[in-house]
């Protein structure tokens, strides 16, 4: 596999996302014109070779929404979305192609989106034979070599995706999106549905992959113990808004927006790590994205919100090393204690 290692250290971020925006046209009945809800809410991010950069929040937030954005399967409806140095909206098809192929996904249910009916050489061969001018017998070593480097054997290339336990069929997926030596790989939830035992096992796969192949991953897990093991850098969404940003290291050991507290706080395994964090029983139900709440997105089940909060939308700004959607977030900073436990990397 030496031939996937050739982005040189000058490259360009692999994706640069600059106010990324996602509107959908949500029907409401015959009579009402369709109301406008925005998913993505205006998010910029970078990303690196090598990197992961982890996407957090609860359901409805607009994880997948960004994921899909990133991964071209949608265009942004507003914003920029730059892989590997290209603009993805314009630019001609070959570009497009070669972006597509730059990109590929990781499901949170491999059985899904494993062909039943295939073979695991055919479903590997499958891009290949699309996208590359490979004879048949270079296509079969390449899956085959692409089974031992995510930890199968041999005589799993022969066999149905029905044959193999959760774990495997992950490894597979991963391997399939693998074999067009993509840049990045955009994985949703790839171990949400695996026991934790597994989980663990995935994630180290995929740190090793990195590490071989210099694969950036955007990855999104509402999970932050799985974002503890596997994320450089974190991004904290709250109903389609960046709340908090920054280097994982940073935030773990001292979040500062409320909900980014909350969220940690509500994880046993973190909250030590994050020395003091009060457990937070979060208030209320999520708003409806149709409907969002004036001012900060957070304050109708923000603990702290003061009057400013409920009409003045805050502004990212960068403290304390990372960035933060909040009017209040120097109360929480904590003068310097001991060193975070277990952050790497
Ligand atoms: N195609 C669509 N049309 C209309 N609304 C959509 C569409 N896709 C997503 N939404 C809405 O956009 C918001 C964000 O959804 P999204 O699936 O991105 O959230 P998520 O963070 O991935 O949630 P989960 O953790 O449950 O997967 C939700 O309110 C969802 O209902
Ligand atoms: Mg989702």
């Amino acid at each position: 596999m030496s031939d996937t290692r050739p982005i040189e250290a000058a490259a360009p971020p692999v994706v640069v996302a600059r106010d990324l925006r996602q509107t959908y046209k949500v029907r409401r009945g015959l009579l009402r014109p369709p109301a406008e809800l925005q998913a993505v809410r205006g998010v910029t991010f970078e990303l690196c070779r090598g990197k992961t950069l982890a996407i957090v929040g609860e359901s409805g937030c607009g994880k997948s929404t960004l994921a899909r954005m990133v991964s071209l399967i949608e265009p942004p409806s507003a914003g920029q979305l730059t892989l590997l140095g290209l603009d993805s909206t314009s630019g001609d098809a070959a570009s497009r192609a070669t972006l597509r192929r730059a990109v590929q996904l990781v499901f949170q249910n491999p059985y899904g989106s494993l062909n039943p009916r295939k073979k695991i050489g055919a479903i590997l061969e499958a891009p290949l034979a699309i996208n590359t001018n490979l004879t048949a017998t270079e296509r079969a070593a390449s899956a085959r070599e692409m089974l031992a480097l995510v930890g199968l054997r041999p005589e799993h290339y022969d066999r149905y995706p029905h044959m193999f336990s959760g774990g495997q069929r992950q490894r597979i997926a991963i391997a399939r999106a693998l074999m067009l030596k993509p840049a990045l790989v955009v994985a949703d939830e790839p171990v949400s549905a695996l026991d934790v035992s597994i989980q663990a096992q995935v994630l180290n796969l995929l740190a090793d992959l990195q590490r071989e192949l210099g694969l950036a991953y955007l990855f999104i897990s509402h999970d932050l113990g799985v974002v503890r093991h596997i994320a450089h850098d974190v991004l904290v969404m709250y109903l389609g808004s960046a709340v908090e940003q920054g280097k994982k290291r940073v935030i773990f050991a001292q979040p500062l927006h409320p909900y980014t507290r909350a969220l940690l706080g509500s994880t046993p395994a973190i909250a030590g790590a994050a020395g003091t964090l009060p457990r937070v029983i979060l208030k209320g139900e999520l708003p409806s994205p149709l409907n969002p709440p004036t001012g900060c997105v957070f304050s109708t089940r923000c603990p702290h919100a003061i009057e400013r909060c409920r009409v003045e939308p805050p502004a990212l700004r960068t403290i304390a090393d990372r960035d933060v959607a909040c009017h209040l977030a120097e109360q929480f900073i904590e003068p310097a204690s001991g060193s975070p436990q277990h952050l790497q990397p």
